[in-house]
């Protein structure tokens, strides 16, 4: 039976109250998290958001009614307790915040009872994740979860204050906007007003911040919601936030400075870390060469070398032919790692292989120097000496290489770096190397489209001198756009937009748009740049990713209150759906082209 909770008001969270308050008298309102009954006397632990309070019902010290009620107390109900503040009788319980109190009840109602419910509500919970989703409502009562959203919650507001104060103001932009097909795919809402036409969720607010700066704002910013139909991966939803902003008679150094200084406000008042300015730069062909990785992780070495010189004209096919074919042979050494046992070396020949290497060829040195090597029988000692050399390989070292497109090696060498870091357990979640890569490619070339997309997006600067380049070979001009990469994440992105019409529309001629093409996508931005464009430039950070990294999680599903899994739908409420078909007829769309592949077909968990 539900009770009323009129003429009472609740004085405190169950977690603020502690020796001082000893004494006073105090109405708690919580879950249960457990009843333990010892016959006369029995034990209640509530729970809120605060954190968990024990009370005690003694025989006696309350009415019999209030007694029952105790009694009767399952897990999940929620109740209101009005007591007693007192230091505990018993021995302190050092794992609780309240561990040294408990309330002595005098009255208790019963708001609501709660069935059993599918999991304990715990922390650390060992229930599978696809059954806390399903019923993520009672997963979010956990304290792991409560504290990642509260702490969501607080990086927000530091944030908006910070923005603020530097003069920023808060602006929203559509959500239902225009179909932009740069990018990812876009999520569409059909018009019931236009049928057969289409509304996109944006996938940033990149065009409307621009125009905000046509119209004047100067200093624009807004948690805002995107939306990016694309794989999910742990770092990634389709429906994310980015702290996003634009700023206007600026160039980059003004973008880093207060980037810069906010990263460093945030990670002093949430985590008391101090962040060294100025953070540490590094071109994006640096990061690449060193680290095969556009956001390398900078909390330990293992960095690549080009040995493509050395091996030139060696033996070994493998190297040569990669060499011949335009490529190049890097290597990375696993300090210490040379008795790996052969099962671990071909673990990691297959990983490498996933990332699409043909092949790893390795030497392993042991503690007596001696060679053991993949590719011994193709190169002579000498040649094999000069190369351990190139990689500094001492006694005990792994030597990793691999041979094919520069984009492969990277590829491969860049991850294979990070997996024997996670073996060796070398990724210290305590330490925050934060890092810019800047000068990023303009361009890159898809295969698949036959021509150059942007790789940031269309309305990136390039670098000045690379201008001219553009008509003449645009896969060489270098854009000014910069990352933020934390701890190989990146966390944002941003960019020294084109104010000037004419390098815009020599940029649109790269990317192969005729006038008629850029004009019918973005139009409305060219005219808008007709009237008076400031210099502009911005940035856009993943919140998600930033609280993620902060709160030490490995997922964002775990600081997004109702996340969806990887086939992008939602356990809990089964989006998406199919529809009434009225509404289909509204909105004059025909599926009968769909299979019918039934509602509700299984959903798959992420990794
Ligand atoms: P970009 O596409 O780099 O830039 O996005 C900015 C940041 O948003 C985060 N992010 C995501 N987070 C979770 N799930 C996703 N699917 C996802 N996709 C991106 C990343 C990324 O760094 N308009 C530009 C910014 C600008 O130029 O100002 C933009 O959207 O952390
Ligand atoms: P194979 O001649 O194919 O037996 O290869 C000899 C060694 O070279 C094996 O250890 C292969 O894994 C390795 N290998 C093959 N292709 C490549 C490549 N593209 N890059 C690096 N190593 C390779």
């Amino acid at each position: 039976m539900a009770e009323s909770m009129s003429g009472l008001k609740r004085t405190c969270r169950c977690a603020e109250l502690s020796e001082a308050n000893a004494g006073e008298e105090v109405t708690v309102m919580g879950w249960v998290q457990k009843q333990r009954n010892k016959g006369g006397i029995i034990f209640v632990d509530v729970r809120d958001r605060s954190g968990i309070l024990q009370v005690i019902f003694e025989d006696g010290e309350i009415d019999a009614e209030g007694f029952a009620k105790a009694e009767k107390l399952r897990s999940e109900f929620v109740v209101a307790i009005t007591g007693i503040v007192e230091k505990r009788s018993g021995a302190v319980n050092k794992n609780l915040a309240t561990g040294a109190i408990e309330v002595r009840a005098r009255s208790i109602r019963v708001l609501s009872e709660s069935e059993t419910p599918p999991f304990p509500i715990e922390a650390d919970s060992k229930t599978k994740e696809e059954l806390r989703l399903k019923y993520r409502y009672l997963d979010l009562r956990r304290p792991d979860l409560q504290q990642n959203l509260i702490m969501r919650s607080r990086i927000c507001n530091i944030i908006r204050q910070f923005l603020i104060e530097e003069g920023f103001l808060e602006i929203e932009t559509p959500m239902l906007t225009k179909s932009t097909p740069e990018g990812a795919r876009d999520y569409l809402v059909p018009s019931r007003v236009h049928p057969g036409n289409f509304y996109a969720l944006p996938q940033s607010p990149q065009l409307f911040k621009q125009l905000l700066m046509c119209s004047g704002y100067d200093r624009y910013f807004q948690i805002a919601r995107c939306f990016r139909d694309e794989d999910l991966r742990a770092d990634r939803q389709p429906e994310f936030t980015q702290v996003d902003m634009e700023l206007s008679f600026v160039d980059e150094e003004d973008v880093m400075d207060v980037n810069e200084r906010l990263l460093q406000k945030v990670f002093k008042e949430i985590l008391d870390v101090d962040i060294a300015l100025p953070i540490e730069r590094m071109t994006w062909q640096e990061a690449m060469d060193r680290f095969g990785s556009d956001k390398p992780d900078l909390r330990f070495g293992m960095e690549l070398k080009d040995v493509s010189d050395i091996v030139a004209g060696c033996g070994f096919g493998v190297f040569t032919s990669a060499l011949e074919n335009g490529g190049s042979v890097r290597g990375i050494n696993a300090k210490g790692q040379g008795a790996m046992p052969r099962k671990k070396i071909d673990a990691l020949v297959k990983f490498a292989k996933d990332f699409g290497a043909k092949g790893l060829a390795y030497i392993a040195i042991g503690e007596d120097g001696a060679f053991k090597s993949s590719f011994a029988k193709f190169m002579e000692e000498s040649e094999m000496k000069k190369l351990a050399e190139a990689m500094e390989g001492q006694a005990g070292d792994l030597l990793l290489f691999a041979a094919d497109q520069n984009k492969i090696v990277y590829d491969v060498l860049g991850n294979l770096r990070l997996e024997i870091a996670r073996n060796l357990d070398l990724l210290d979640k305590n330490e925050y190397r934060f890092l810019w890569v800047t000068e990023f490619p303009e361009f890159e070339y898809s295969e698949e489209q036959g021509r150059y997309i942007a790789m940031h997006h269309p309305f990136t600067m390039p670098v000045e001198e690379d201008i001219p380049l553009l008509k003449t070979d645009p896969g060489k001009v270098r854009a000014k756009a910069y990352d933020i990469v934390l701890n190989g994440t990146e966390l944002g992105g941003g960019s020294v937009r084109i104010h000037q019409n004419d390098v815009q529309e020599t940029m649109f001629e790269a990317l192969g748009f005729t006038k008629e093409q850029a004009n019918e996508q973005f139009g409305f931005l060219l005219d808008a740049f007709k009237y008076g464009v400031p210099p502009h430039a911005g940035l856009a950070y993943g919140l998600d990713r930033l609280v993620m990294l902060l709160a030490k999680q490995d997922n964002i599903r775990n600081v997004i209150a109702f996340p969806k899994v990887k086939d992008a739908s939602c356990l809990m409420t089964d989006a998406p759906n199919v529809v009434d078909g009225k509404q289909l007829e509204e909105l004059c769309l025909d599926i009968s082209s769909v299979e019918d592949r039934g509602d509700g077909a299984p959903s798959e968990m992420q990794e």
